[in-house]
Order: C-alpha cells, then structure tokens, then sequence
C-alpha cells in the first residue's frame, strides 16, 4: 500500500491507531474509536472519501486503492478488537453470576496420608482382626539388635559398610536395614520374666504383632530402589506353630489384601533368623500369570520373606524352643504399592507430587 501521497493527519491516525485499539478497555471505548476511524460522518475514512471525490480523475485510481485498502485493515482489525472484548464480557458476566455472596468461602484444600501410608494402615487392619497389634522399634538401631540377636553372623556381607548405613562416631550404631529388629526387642521383652518368675509370653500365652516403618539401605536411587524404604514386619510365637499356619495366615492376609482371587505361593529361601525360611510371592495382578514386565515374564512377584523363628533367636531372648516356636515375615511396602497400583517407578511416591499423590498413587 502506497501511503506517501495521503494527507499528513491520516499517516499520523494510521500510526497510532494499533496503540489505540490496544487501549481500548471496553466494548464503548472500540465504539468510539470505531466512529473516529471508519464512522459515516467526520471519521478519518470518510474524509478520505471526499477527497478520493475531489481528486483528478487520472489519480481516482491509485488513490481509491489505497483508500480501500486502508478502510479495510481497519475495518479488520476493529472487528477482531471487538471479537476479543465481547467475550472477556461474558466471561465476566458468567463469573459475577456465579458468585453468591451468601455462599461460604470455598475450604482450602485438605491434606491426607500418603498412598504408603494408606497401605501400611491397611496392612495393620487386614491382621487386627487376626489378634495382632502394632509395634515399634526405633530407625537408629544397634548392630545387637539388627544383626547378633537375629542369628546374623559377624561376617555376613549385608552388615559391611559397603550396605548399612552406620553413624559416624558411634561405633555400635546404625540405621536399621529391616524391621526384624523389632522382633529381637519384643522377644526379650515377653521372654524377660518378672518378679513372679513368668514372662509376659506365659502370661499372655503367646503373642502375636505387626511392625511397619522405615529402612535404609546404601542402595542407589533408580526406579525401583531407594535408601529409604518401608517394610511391615509381623511376627507371632505361641505352641505349636508350624509353617501350616504361616502358609495359612499369609494366604488369607493376601486375599484380604488384593481380593479374593489372589494367589500365592512359597519358595525356599535362606535368612539366618528362620529355619525353614521361604520366600512368597503373588500372582502378578498385571498380567494374571501370563508374563509381563512387571513380572519380568515370570507371572509371578516376590513380596516378602517368611519363616519359622529359628530355635537360636528365641534362646537369645530367653525362650524355650523345645516350648514355643512362631513364625515371622518381612513384606516390601513400595513393592507391593507398585504392584497394587501399577506404578513403574517407587520414586514417585516420595517426590511429592501432588497429582500423583491426588490419585492416593492408586491404591484407593
Ligand atoms: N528381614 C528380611 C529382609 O529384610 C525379611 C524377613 C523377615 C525374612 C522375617 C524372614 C522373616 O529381607
């Protein structure tokens, strides 16, 4: 468009009318700006008009071209100004609508446990029933009681600090690598026996509990390791206790866990404080036993390590095994929360994220 030939006071509106649409704040303002620029009378388009009439006839041409031109890219553009102003009007009118000043204030968004958490929790009810209560041990724990007093031998490789994490300056203590420890405690409290001569054990006639909490192992984080983890440790003593009743009480826990169409079954396995020691795993609820990725093909998912007490942690804590026996297992929680809620990744249980955490990471 050849503007050069055009009035000085027109090149000037041209120039600042992009500035003036912009300012324009309302649908009144772009009408008023609309009249000054495009209007039937005295509007810089209608001036231009009358001396597109005015002019000699040889010019009419050019100058109409440009004219048009010029009245059509305003045109335009007062349009598209008008488009945007008419909605932003509604968008108001239908946010005034729906506010209610008589309605209270909305609640600020309310926090709730971790999908962990929830799980550990549900764990605790799935056993309550079964005559099991919760214990706890502490997370700094001593070499006594995460490795001696659980049968574990002074050479084993899981107690090198290539593994466990150990305080610096404190030669005896730890971070605890698993919730056994809290097995060794208890039996010592229940074998103790008082100033009538009867331990808690006998009193009670046996016991049986659950310990959930956290571990630390020198691990690298990755998707599915962390240094941080949790386990649910459980234990019972009593007489007479057989791996039929281990078999038996974990079957249960599992159906009551992942629905009645669970399924398990128990591997040998070695841990130093069981004897037999077996370890259980879960018919992959992915693939139903077919072979996945998340069973590595296998149709099956390791989820704890079990047991009959063995005799020597019980002569430890002072208990007769030619009297009591029990057994104890130790369930992987981020494991199993993976598994339930088929999540590939353990790290997105402890980033915070509150759209996965929004969605209890599955596990509702
Ligand atoms: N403490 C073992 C572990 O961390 C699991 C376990 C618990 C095994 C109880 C047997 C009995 O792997």
């Amino acid at each position: 468009m050849e503007l050069s030939h055009l009035p000085p006071e027109i090149l000037e509106a041209q120039r600042e009318f992009p500035a003036a649409l912009a300012a324009c704040a309302d649908l009144d303002a772009l009408m008023r700006l609309k009249g000054a620029f495009v209007g039937r009378d005295g509007s810089h388009a209608a001036r231009l008009m009358e001396q597109l009439k005015a002019a000699p006839k040889e010019r009419k041409k050019d100058l109409g071209a440009t004219v048009n031109a010029l009245k059509n890219q305003w045109e335009e553009a007062l349009k598209l100004r008008q488009g945007e102003l008419e909605r932003e009007r509604t968008r108001a009118a239908a946010l005034a609508k729906a506010w209610d000043p008589e309605l209270p204030p909305p609640l600020p968004p309310q926090g709730a446990l971790h999908p962990l958490n929830r799980l550990m929790d549900r764990m605790v009810e799935v056993f309550r029933p079964l005559g099991y209560h919760v214990e706890e041990g502490p997370e700094a724990e001593t070499e006594s009681f995460n490795f001696d007093g659980l049968n574990i031998p002074p050479d084993h490789p899981a107690r090198g600090s290539a593994d466990t994490f150990f305080f610096q300056g404190q030669a005896d203590l730890l971070l605890r690598t698993h919730t056994s420890p809290v097995q060794v405690r208890v039996l010592r409290r229940i074998g103790a026996r008082g100033a009538d001569g009867v331990s808690e054990l006998e009193r009670r006639g046996g016991i049986r509990f659950l310990a959930p909490g956290r571990v630390y192992r020198k691990d690298e984080i990755d998707p599915t390791h962390s240094p941080m983890f949790h386990q649910v440790e459980g234990m019972i003593v009593g007489k007479g206790i057989g791996m039929h009743h281990l078999k038996g009480t974990l079957s249960y826990a599992m159906k009551a866990l992942f629905g009645p169409a669970a399924d398990v079954r128990f591997r040998p396995s070695y841990f130093p404080f069981v004897e037999p020691g077996a370890e259980m795993d879960v018919r992959c609820p992915l693939c139903g036993g077919s072979g996945c990725r998340v069973c590595k093909g296998s149709g099956w998912v390791e989820l704890l390590g079990a047991g009959l007490l063995h005799p020597n942690i019980l002569t430890m804590a002072g208990i007769d095994p030619g009297i009591w026996s029990g057994f104890a297992f130790g369930m992987g929680v981020e494991r199993t929360a993976m598994m339930v809620s088929q999540t590939p990744d353990l790290r997105l249980f402890f980033e915070n994220d509150q759209r996965f955490l929004r969605t209890m990471g599955g596990l509702d």
